[in-house]
């Protein structure tokens, strides 16, 4: 089949997952007001609704935000839950947000906008939802055009070529405007390519090329974006396990690594129960390394079966094995019943996640994982200038407390691994307290790892108040050296990106 036809043909594809088949119509506001009543640390669930889409504020600031850092934090996560009564049953299916934190001057400005995809520009003329997501089934919903149908731009957001990018696993990524985080819309990479999925966790490497992929049916996608933002290369393969879930992926200097969890969907399963997303049984773990020049140059590595979600970094070590590090989980139950758990506010005891660390030899394919505890962690980070390169710290939301509130899908501390010693720098922020994903903020000329700041969002049930913090990477135990409190509390996000400046 030509190239061009078959990315055409997956694009089509791509929508079956989702409309088809998600079977639970929505659930009442009515119902989640009462239970966040009982549980007010899920406020951020209540999401933000359609005439408050758009967030200014500045920020109360404590400590000193120091001269040097300077730029602008992006983050972005499902934030319109509701409408006309009605409510989505499952996290990931909100509408997307992008949250603009602005660092200058010893100030902190705030900004946020719903991203006004299509899906949401209809919905917001109709006054209801109208297309089905993940978790959740809408009658008459509009005909299925593309991926982009569904496309809720809500999982990270990063600022790359001069555009802001909202991105979205499944579909295009939109365009925002930095300035002022307006939506330009759909990015189309060649006219050939409308549509075709852009996943939402892009590695940019040290040179400043972007490097994605995007999955749909029994094909993978890898993207090749240049420092401008112009299309180098795009490649079309065949997925190792068709129809899985692949969110997350890797570079190094000479190749592409995807982990691609045995994950099945059997959304037409009661949403509140157990297993509509699960570990296929007997499945292991597959780890695609593929030639960043050629993907049909590839090795499909088996490990023992994990849920897979982010993955640390990956590199080359001197004898041309693949190093990978990633969170990996004993059951989908993130994806699973603490996604849909949250979005009725109820409490709900979760899995513990480890950091495992793959050595991949590509001669004889063998592939030792080393692992370490790490409470209840996720969203791991590394030093951004170290994509594809040996990095030793890895950071991470995480949870060690083991109170009622912080067993599921709440965090109330961050960790700083290093990989090589196995120690552990941790802070923890306390009870009544959320942690989102921190990232790591290399301070401008500074060398090494711990040279520069950790920055991150928490949501202060006690206050109802989204909180921006800085730590200092080499002192992270001392806690916040500044923080800027917002007058609002903010739905939690997902992934974002610092961009100096
Ligand atoms: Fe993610």
């Amino acid at each position: 089949m030509d190239r061009r036809h078959l990315l055409r043909a997956a694009a089509a594809a791509a929508l079956l997952p989702l409309g088809a088949t998600a079977r639970a119509r929505p659930a009442r506001s009515a119902d989640f007001a009462t239970a966040v009543a009982a549980h007010p640390i899920y406020a951020p669930f209540r999401g933000v609704d359609d005439t408050s889409g758009n967030i200014d504020g500045e920020a109360l600031v404590r400590g000193r935000w120091p001269e040097a850092l300077r730029g602008r934090f992006h983050r972005n996560g499902p934030a319109l839950y509701e409408r006309g009564g009605e409510r989505y049953h499952h996290w990931f299916d909100g509408d997307g947000m992008v949250q603009q934190y602005t660092i200058a001057d010893g100030r902190v400005r705030h900004r946020g906008r719903l991203v006004r995809t299509a899906k949401l520009a209809s919905e917001q003329r109709a006054g209801r939802f109208l297309v089905s997501a993940v978790g959740t089934h809408v009658d008459g919903g509009l005909p299925a055009g593309g991926p982009d149908h569904f496309n809720a731009a809500n999982t990270n957001a990063l600022e790359h070529g001069g555009r802001l990018l909202a991105l979205w696993e499944g579909g295009s990524a939109y365009a925002l405007d930095p300035r002022d985080l307006s939506t330009i819309g759909p990015v189309t990479w060649r006219p050939d390519l409308k549509q075709v999925p852009f996943s939402a966790h892009p590695k940019v490497d040290a040179q400043g090329h972007l490097w994605n992929i995007g999955t749909f049916g029994p094909s993978i996608v890898l993207w090749h974006i240049d420092p401008q933002g112009r299309l180098v290369d795009v490649q079309v393969g065949e997925s190792p396990y068709p129809g899985g879930m692949v969110h997350d992926m890797a570079v190094t200097e000479r190749h592409v690594v995807v982990p691609l969890p045995p994950v099945s969907f059997r959304i037409e399963r009661p949403v509140e129960g157990p297993r509509r997303f699960a570990l296929e049984a007997g499945q292991p773990l597959r780890i695609l390394v593929a030639e960043k020049a050629d993907l049909a140059r590839r090795r499909v590595f088996e490990l023992p079966a994990e849920m897979v979600f982010h993955v640390g970094n990956a590199h080359e070590d001197r004898l041309g094995n693949i190093v990978l590090s990633y969170v990996g989980a004993p059951d989908a139950w993130s994806l699973d019943q603490g996604a849909v758990a949250v979005m009725s506010a109820r409490p709900a005891r979760g899995s513990v996640a480890r950091v495992a660390i793959a050595t991949l030899d590509l001669a004889s394919g063998r592939a030792p994982v080393r692992a370490q505890q790490v409470g209840n962690a996720e969203f791991p980070r590394i030093d951004p200038r170290l994509n594809g390169l040996p990095a030793r710290g890895l950071l991470m939301a995480s949870g060690w407390r083991g109170d009622a509130d912080h067993q599921g899908a709440f965090r109330h501390g961050v960790q700083w691994l290093d990989t090589d010693s196995g120690r552990l720098d941790r802070y923890d922020y306390g009870e009544q307290m959320i942690v989102e994903e921190h990232i790591v903020v290399p301070r401008p000329g500074g060398r090494g790892e711990r040279d520069g700041w950790l920055l991150g969002t928490t949501y202060d049930a006690r206050r109802d108040a989204t909180v921006l913090n800085l730590l200092d990477a080499a002192h992270i135990a001392d806690g916040p050296v500044a923080q800027a409190v917002l007058p609002y509390r903010l739905p939690l996000g997902f992934h974002g990106n610092w961009a100096p400046g």
